[in-house]
């Protein structure tokens, strides 16, 4: 095994004060959001998306983040997926942006619920026809004894679809994650890293507290 144990990084990219924070956290992650977009960093839409099954058991995956707004933070998939079965029986969801390169990372918590099938209509047109053929072909997360069938269905699509005209599948679209915490993590120097959480209260008001890192 390599030697983990010396890989350290310090951070010093600087420090996120109290003074400097957005009071709304949407717009802290939008000025986060475009500095992961100026800094070219790869993929800054993709999120880690934590979901938690009946057996009470925390799963993670990969995900793109197609939209946000003060409404929630939206990605797209299968209803009929894993995760989507987990989101039937617990809405709770977590997502992590891991900005590792500039030395943060954002946490979102919250509620989920499916975007209305206009919505995701919008988003999939606006797909190019692989991915709107992509869409079809996986029943995600079923198992299945090889790639080849995947290959076949895809053709069979293909052939079907040929006039370009690809209708949205039932069993897919959109989920919103309403947000209830917004933590915004910064590294600092010597492992004193800057923590600001934002907690949603009762009156639908974001309270911000620092934590210890
Ligand atoms: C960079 C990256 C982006 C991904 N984006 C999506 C996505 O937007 N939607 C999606 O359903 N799966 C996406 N995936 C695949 C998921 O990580 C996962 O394999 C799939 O959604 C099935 O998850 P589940 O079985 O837990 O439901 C992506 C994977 C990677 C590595």
């Amino acid at each position: 095994m390599p030697n983990l144990g010396a890989l350290r990084e310090e951070y010093l990219r600087g420090g996120l004060s109290r003074e400097n924070l957005n009071e709304n956290p949407i717009e802290q992650f939008s000025t986060w959001f475009q500095q992961a977009l100026d800094a070219e960093i790869a993929e800054p839409n993709a999120m880690t998306l934590a979901t938690v099954d009946p057996e009470n058991r925390p799963w993670q995956r990969t995900v793109l983040l197609k939209a946000y707004d003060e409404h929630g933070f939206v990605f797209y998939t299968n209803y009929e997926s894993r995760k989507a079965k987990h989101l039937l029986t617990n809405p709770h969801a977590s997502i992590l942006f891991p900005w590792v390169t500039l030395e943060r990372q954002v946490i979102i918590n919250g509620i989920v619920e499916k975007v209305s099938t206009a919505e995701s209509l919008k988003y999939f047109v606006s797909r190019p026809f692989s991915s709107r053929l992509g869409a079809w072909v996986s029943q995600q997360s079923s198992v299945i004894s090889s790639r080849s069938l995947l290959e076949a269905k895809l053709q069979e699509l293909k052939n079907k679809f040929k006039d370009g005209d690809v209708p949205l599948p039932s069993f897919w679209g959109g989920y919103r994650i309403k947000p209830t915490d917004i933590e915004f993590w910064q590294g600092g120097a010597g492992r004193v890293h800057d923590r600001f959480l934002y907690s949603k209260a009762s009156n639908g008001n974001w309270e911000i507290d620092r934590l210890a890192p």
